[in-house]
């Protein structure tokens, strides 16, 4: 496997996070057994922005939460400073004292509502530091003035904040745990575009000036190339192309990445004339088709797509799994 992050010769970077083989498996009455992920790796770098995306129910959550130790792991290894998070006795609280954290999309979640906002953005460091209320307080104020906000916001409750201040509080609050790798659950797809872009600026100077680590998990494709350095795709649950973003936004190879692209005019004009979209709506992940989970939405699809699954494979400056990787860059050379 091509670690993502090294496809442009910076295989120098520091591996901070390093999730193999992770197979995330749910059981409910109506759906039976369902594998949402199955066996993703990922190499995540120091200090840079790993964005995961695929379509709704690809498992980019059931990712983020296994890592978080916040979804049980059926298989795999997530790997941190030699410590394998699922195989501690608390996943989840090994993952916060390795410096994992995580923002939601619904910011009302993390933040009580019962509680004014400095009590909320000061609670991860409450529990780590025996400081008095008024010295946790001013910590608190410091973050918000961080992050955007006032002193004034202190004392508000989260209703009385916009969305956009709302996930400006959660980020504070992550920020108040010192964390090194913060995940980033569709936090800014709620936001309308300007709010959303003034957020990844700030999430940007973040970055920079704290060397944070970042997983950016994103319907929204604009924000993707806005803010990742790396991109893995998910499609129910596998990784099918990975690699540097200029490489797999600019010039994607897997039928499924070049459908995600092309519906996002923005991206490139041009290849949405000619790129080839998916066909149908996704398969269900309790009942994966056989061979390539793509094959029945693809337009490339030949007899042995249907029987053998393609293996993740280094090709093109990019990892990707499609038996076919060779003839479509021939095929679309000049598209
Ligand atoms: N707690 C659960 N119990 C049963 N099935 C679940 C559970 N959580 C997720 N799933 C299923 O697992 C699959 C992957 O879900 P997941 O939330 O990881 O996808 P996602 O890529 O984050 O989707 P979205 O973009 O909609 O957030 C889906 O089919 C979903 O219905
Ligand atoms: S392996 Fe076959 S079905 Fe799957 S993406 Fe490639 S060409 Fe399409
Ligand atoms: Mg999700």
């Amino acid at each position: 496997m091509l670690s993502v992050g090294s496809a442009s010769g910076s295989s120098c970077m520091t591996v901070l996070l390093q999730v193999r083989d992770l197979t995330v498996t749910y059981r409910s009455r109506n759906r039976g057994t369902l594998t949402a992920v199955a066996g993703v790796s990922l190499d995540i770098h120091e200090a840079t922005t790993l964005a995961l995306i695929g379509e709704s129910g690809s498992g980019k959550s059931s990712v983020a939460r296994a890592i978080c130790g916040l979804t049980m792991v059926e298989s795999g290894a997530i790997k941190i400073d030699e410590c394998d998070l699922p195989r501690e006795i608390d996943p989840a609280s090994a993952a916060g004292q390795h410096g994992i954290q995580i923002v939601f999309q619904d910011a009302s979640s993390s933040l009580d509502p019962r509680w004014p906002i400095w009590k909320s953005v000061s609670e991860p460091r409450r529990a780590r530091s025996r400081s008095s209320s008024a010295e946790h307080r001013r910590a608190a104020v410091s973050l918000l003035n961080r992050v955007g906000l006032p002193a004034s916001f202190a004392d508000r409750r989260p209703h009385q904040l916009s969305g956009g201040q709302r996930q400006r509080v959660t980020i504070a609050r992550a920020l108040a745990a010192d964390p090194r790798i913060v995940i980033l659950d569709e936090a800014v797809s709620a936001l309308d575009v300007s709010v959303r872009n003034e957020i990844l600026a700030l999430l940007d100077e973040l970055k920079r000036e704290r060397r944070l680590t970042y997983l950016f998990i994103s319907h929204d494709m604009g924000a993707v190339a806005q803010i990742a350095g790396d991109v893995a795709v998910l499609y129910l649950g596998k990784v099918v192309e990975a690699g540097r973003a200029e490489t797999v936004i600019r010039h994607p190879l897997h039928p499924y990445t070049r459908a995600l692209i092309a519906a996002v005019p923005s991206i490139h004009p041009e290849r949405r004339r000619c790129a080839t979209q998916a066909i149908g709506e996704p398969d269900d992940p309790a009942n994966p088709p056989s061979g390539c989970r793509f094959h029945r939405r693809c337009p490339y699809v030949i007899d042995r797509c249907r029987s053998d699954e393609p293996a993740r494979r280094e090709y093109d400056f990019r990892d990707i799994a499609c038996h076919r990787a060779e003839d479509i860059k021939k095929l679309t050379a000049n598209a």
